[in-house]
């Protein structure tokens, strides 16, 4: 596995693996990886021959009063995880490398960046399109990986790609769990032990939510206000949001008439934690998407 930090050194291994008829795969990350990251790594490997893992604390993506600089960071570990998972190239590049002086351009994916996290995190989306624009840029892969617990943000990168036409393809890999239910999230690291067990109140609420749709109930607006009941019960959570939303155009829907996404933001002492789900009433049924909330977790 090789381990480097300029776009030219990684430019050249990619091409010399282009060039060896190999299809690229690659998983962005800000590192601290985890089961999460694991298990997209994995889809890369089955899928495509070269797997690239980029490794990058993207500053743009942070609010002023966020945690960029305490932000989990521990590239020995994550090193070993890729070499465990088989991982081709980590490019782990420097600020200084990816925002030189007199970097200007921004990308905007308009109307999806402005809600769910958009509101509570303004300009979180601009640096997060920028950065992944400029990553896809930078590997060219032929397939990218993305996990389904940034709903937001994968909902936002394929737009992106399909507005902006890179000739890529997106994977949206399932979320990942602990056996409780919690998302494995870098995050989750902020957590103390008494938060941690309070933090499954977010998927409970997910499957609070499918549990009512099983049981007929169509209207968002009580199944919204059960959710939120719930997490404001929990000692020491404070309900960042709480939303049912269209998947694709992420605007809020009144009644579920087909499946309809339930995100979560819920702060826990200094961790904000976000979680999601699809949800599915009954007569409705979508090729390829399983419902986690009738899954044995
Ligand atoms: O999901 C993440 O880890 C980050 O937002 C990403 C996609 C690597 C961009 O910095």
């Amino acid at each position: 596995m090789q381990i480097v930090a300029t776009i030219t050194e990684t430019r050249c291994i990619i091409q010399k693996a282009r060039n060896e008829g190999r299809r690229i795969g690659f998983v962005p990350t800000m590192g601290a990886l985890h089961e999460g990251h694991a298990s997209l790594i994995r889809a890369a490997r089955r899928e495509t021959d070269f797997v690239v893992v980029s490794i990058f604390v993207n500053p743009t993506q942070f609010g002023p009063n966020e945690d960029y600089q305490r932000y989990p960071r521990t590239p020995e570990a994550d090193w070993a995880l890729c070499r465990r998972e088989g991982v081709d190239l980590v490019f782990s590049p420097s600020v200084e490398e990816m925002y030189p002086p007199g970097f200007c351009t921004w990308v905007e994916v308009t109307r999806l960046q402005d809600v769910l996290c958009g509101r509570s995190r303004p300009g979180h989306f601009r640096g997060v399109a920028t950065v992944v624009l400029k990553l896809l840029n930078i590997v060219q892969p032929d397939i990218a990986y993305f996990g389904q617990k940034d709903a937001q943000q994968a909902r936002i990168i394929r737009q992106l790609v399909h507005d902006l036409n890179v000739p890529i393809e997106i994977r949206v890999c399932p979320i990942v769990r602990e056996a409780d239910g919690l998302a494995l999230s870098s995050r989750n690291a902020y957590l103390s032990p008494q938060e941690r067990q309070h933090a499954t109140v977010l998927y409970r609420a997910l499957q609070l939510a499918q549990e009512l749709v099983n049981q007929g109930e169509c209207d968002t607006s009580r199944i919204r206000q059960r959710m939120v009941d719930l997490i404001t019960a929990t000692p020491g959570a404070t309900l960042d949001y709480a939303e049912i939303v269209d998947p694709e155009t992420l605007q809020p829907v009144a009644q579920i008439t087909g499946p309809a996404l339930a995100a979560l933001a819920v702060r826990l002492g200094s961790a904000r934690l976000i979680d999601n789900q699809l949800l599915i009433p009954q007569t409705s049924s979508v090729p390829g998407v399983r419902n986690e909330a009738q899954s044995d977790i």
